[in-house]
């Protein structure tokens, strides 16, 4: 790298290299510069020093050049780290205050040595405190210790993994079933096993992140159509097939809680002979027969090819699931990394999504009580002359659209008591920023309509209503 040659091209633009340190192509350097006009000074990295190159990053006769030295790419990668959190900050999309509960999660909670109605949580079925799923997590650990050691495949797999395998194939009436970590790792793992960039995914534009992870990672092409728009799916079909497809959706959308069109995509489907996947994770303990999701829900549980869930909402421990016909689990064991490749959940994780799975299918009184102020809360809101989501399950979200006075909401309720999260993007598309209510079958009516009281009494403060 030769300097000297580029201060010609710095003149020309009427630069000022005021100090240049190092010489050494491929270094980095570190230019401070200040502007003519407001001499503001600023600072730009690049590598090399082909500055003729560079010239329309510098805004040529606009810049001088103030100072050059190298610099190491740790200084330019936190340079460029402080620089987007704190544009984060300035639009109010930072995220980093964490609310410490210090008790089990419920309807009501413990932040702060303060008790806070809990409005935010997806353990929808308010399991998490329950005696039995407590005592199952015990037992298993002391029988097979705290931990698994190692991944199913090389370790040695607890006999707790297939029973629990078999009970969601007899949840899901599937004939197989394989568990994973995460709700996140399965679609990781689904995905990237079964696509290649041979393949096309059609996806609802609101899937969640872990299915576009998924999709990003297994290089197939990724179409996302209109949300739950079926004239747009279809036409993305018929536009893109490809040589091997598969259309992804949520079956309950986790930001909205509306529920896909399943009837109208396994059609779609079966038209264009596709294969479908739904992720059930908010769907699961929820709607259908027993709680048995979304497919149920619709009565199209055996025309969806892969049933993928988690163990980590209504079933309220940790996981992810994938169930379907025995060649496709086959198949996944063999070639999902996410499973392969990490070590397996502890014993008294998969005891407890056992217990859990028991109690679902048998108790309706919790999901029916669940339904049903579900339903009471959206229909005062929506008379109250709130924005609500299109919503038939215990995620209710109340659009605001602006970030700033969403936050507001959300704090000025937690000076009341309350806890429901500001989502912000990328969560949500931009101009959507919402309260996300979300509902447990613990919830009292009291809760309900103290919520609404306060709603009400702040969102007016506030101008909303
Ligand atoms: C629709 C959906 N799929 C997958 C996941 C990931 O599941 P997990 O939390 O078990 O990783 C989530 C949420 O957390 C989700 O909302």
């Amino acid at each position: 790298m030769n300097v000297a040659a580029h201060v010609p091209v710095c003149e020309a633009n009427k630069w000022h290299v005021h100090k240049i340190k190092g010489s050494i192509l491929k270094s980095i350097f570190r230019i401070d510069i200040h502007e003519q006009n407001t001499h503001q000074y600023n600072t730009k990295s690049i590598v090399g020093m082909n500055v003729a190159a560079h010239e329309p990053v510098w805004e040529a006769n606009k810049w001088y050049v103030h100072k050059i030295a190298m610099c190491n790419w740790g200084d330019i990668i936190l340079e460029y780290i402080k620089k987007q959190l704190s544009f984060l900050k300035s639009e109010n999309l930072y995220r980093g205050d964490f609310k410490n509960l210090c008790c089990a999660q419920g309807a009501k909670v413990v932040i702060d040595k303060r008790e806070i109605i809990l409005f935010g949580s997806n353990n929808y079925l308010g399991l998490s405190d329950e005696p039995t799923l407590k005592n199952a997590a015990i037992e298993a650990i002391k029988m097979y210790g705290t931990g698994a050691g190692g991944s199913r495949l090389t370790t040695g797999s607890y006999i707790l993994n297939e029973k629990l395998e078999e009970e969601i194939s007899k949840f899901k009436g599937t004939e197989s079933s394989l568990v994973y970590n995460t709700g996140y790792m399965a679609n990781l793992g689904i995905i990237q096993a079964l696509c290649n960039k041979d393949w096309v995914v059609f996806c609802d534009k609101y899937n969640h992140a872990s299915i576009i992870d998924g999709c990003i990672l297994s290089g197939a092409k990724l179409l996302r159509y209109k949300h739950c728009d079926m004239i747009d799916l279809s036409n993305k079909i018929k536009e893109f097939k490809g040589k091997y497809n598969l259309i992804i959706t949520d079956g309950v959308f986790s930001m909205d809680g509306d529920v896909a069109p399943l009837s109208h995509i396994v059609k779609l489907a079966k038209e264009h002979d596709i294969i479908t996947m739904v992720d059930d994770a908010h769907g699961l303990g929820v709607l259908g027969e027993n709680g048995a999701g979304t497919a149920s829900y619709f009565g199209v549980e055996k025309e969806i090819d892969i049933h993928m869930g988690t163990l980590s909402k209504s079933i309220p421990s940790i996981g992810g699931y994938v169930s379907g016909k025995k060649h496709f689990i086959d198949y996944f064991n063999n070639f999902s990394r996410s499973f392969i490749f990490s070590t397996a959940l502890p014993p008294s994780a998969i005891s407890v999504s056992l217990k859990a799975i028991e109690i679902i299918k048998n108790d309706t009184y919790r999901r029916k009580n669940l339904l049903e102020i579900s339903k009471r809360l959206k229909n005062n809101l929506l008379s109250s002359g709130f924005s609500v989501s299109n919503t038939v399950t215990p995620i209710i979200s109340i659009i605001i659209g602006d970030t700033e006075k969403t936050i507001e909401f959300s704090e000025s309720l937690y000076e009341d008591g309350i806890f429901i999260p500001a989502i912000r993007p990328p969560t949500v598309p931009k101009g959507t920023s919402r309260l996300r209510v979300s509902l447990m079958a613990t919830h009292t009516l009291e809760d309900i309509d103290y919520l609404l009281d306060r709603l009400k009494y702040r969102g007016k403060r506030l101008g909303m209503l």
